[in-house]
């Protein structure tokens, strides 16, 4: 893992990011967005995963946006790829190692409230892991039981609120629930992640989230909203939508998180 960190920071010729980016689906835009950048394929990171998933690339690209340096990881593997709930856990390891200290989340997402339209962005307040497993089981010390009453840092969180009011886009808020996948959810299973407290639905985000806190970054995470959870309009969901969807929000969050960078100072 040394290898790879030195091997990153060589490419990078001292920049040094403190923000990372792992990118949903449709967000390649703000890897665009970069000026002078380093693209490194995961193939040449010993630890990044290889995502099979179509709409998800797979680099590590670093430079500035809107003049300040970050990094981003374009693409992520999931959970449901393999099996392996700690599929990110070596990248996430290298940010640390590599001096990241915030990270930011964004995935796509069912929306499960009305008021949250396909094409809107949500802020993710909180979490509710419903895919049965957890990132850190097999941990062996007392460093896997994390604290997680503040896994979406306030700070992060009110920076995204101030960039997204001052480009005047609307910023939903809410729970984000964490299916398995990759089957998408019944209309059952969606309406009890209403009832159980949950704003949207998706298949990636909580564990990086756990892990990203177990390494002790900063995280915040943003949805963009591809479509309503299952059952709710009466069509069948798709992947296809999603990645039809994904670049309507997705050029709104893009414009929230090149200002956050700007805001960051
Ligand atoms: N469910 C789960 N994951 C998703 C969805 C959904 O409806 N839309 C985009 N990702």
């Amino acid at each position: 893992m040394i290898t790879t960190i030195d091997h990153i920071i060589e490419r990078l010729e001292g920049l040094a990011p403190q923000t990372a980016f792992i990118l949903g689906s449709g967000l390649g835009g703000l890897v665009a967005a970069i000026e002078d950048a380093v693209h490194l394929p995961y193939e040449e990171l010993d630890g990044f995963p290889a995502s099979g998933v179509s709409g998800h690339a797979g680099e590590l690209v670093a430079g500035k946006l809107s003049g300040k340096p970050v990094m981003m990881l374009s693409g992520r593997a999931h959970y449901y790829e393999k099996g392996d709930a700690a599929v990110m856990r070596p990248a996430i390891e290298i940010l640390h190692g590599l001096g990241i200290r915030n990270l930011i989340l964004t995935n796509s997402a069912g929306s499960l409230r009305e008021d949250l339209p396909p094409g809107s962005v949500m802020l993710i307040t909180d979490h509710i892991n419903f895919a049965g497993t957890n990132p850190l089981i097999g941990e062996e010390n007392d460093r896997r039981f994390v604290g997680m009453t503040s896994a979406y840092d306030a700070g992060l969180c009110d920076r995204l609120r101030a960039a997204a009011s001052a480009e005047n886009i609307e910023l939903g808020e809410g729970v984000y629930m964490w299916f398995s996948g990759p089957s998408f959810e019944t209309p059952a299973e969606i309406r009890m992640a209403r009832t159980l407290g949950a704003d949207a639905v998706g298949m990636s985000t909580v564990p990086e989230v756990i892990l990203g806190r177990f390494v002790g970054l900063n995280c915040a995470a943003c949805s963009v909203i591809t479509n309503f959870g299952a059952g709710m309009t009466g069509g069948e969901l798709s992947h296809q939508e999603t990645k039809d969807m994904a670049p309507v929000g997705g050029g709104r969050l893009q414009k929230i998180l090149s200002r956050f960078v700007v805001e960051a100072g």
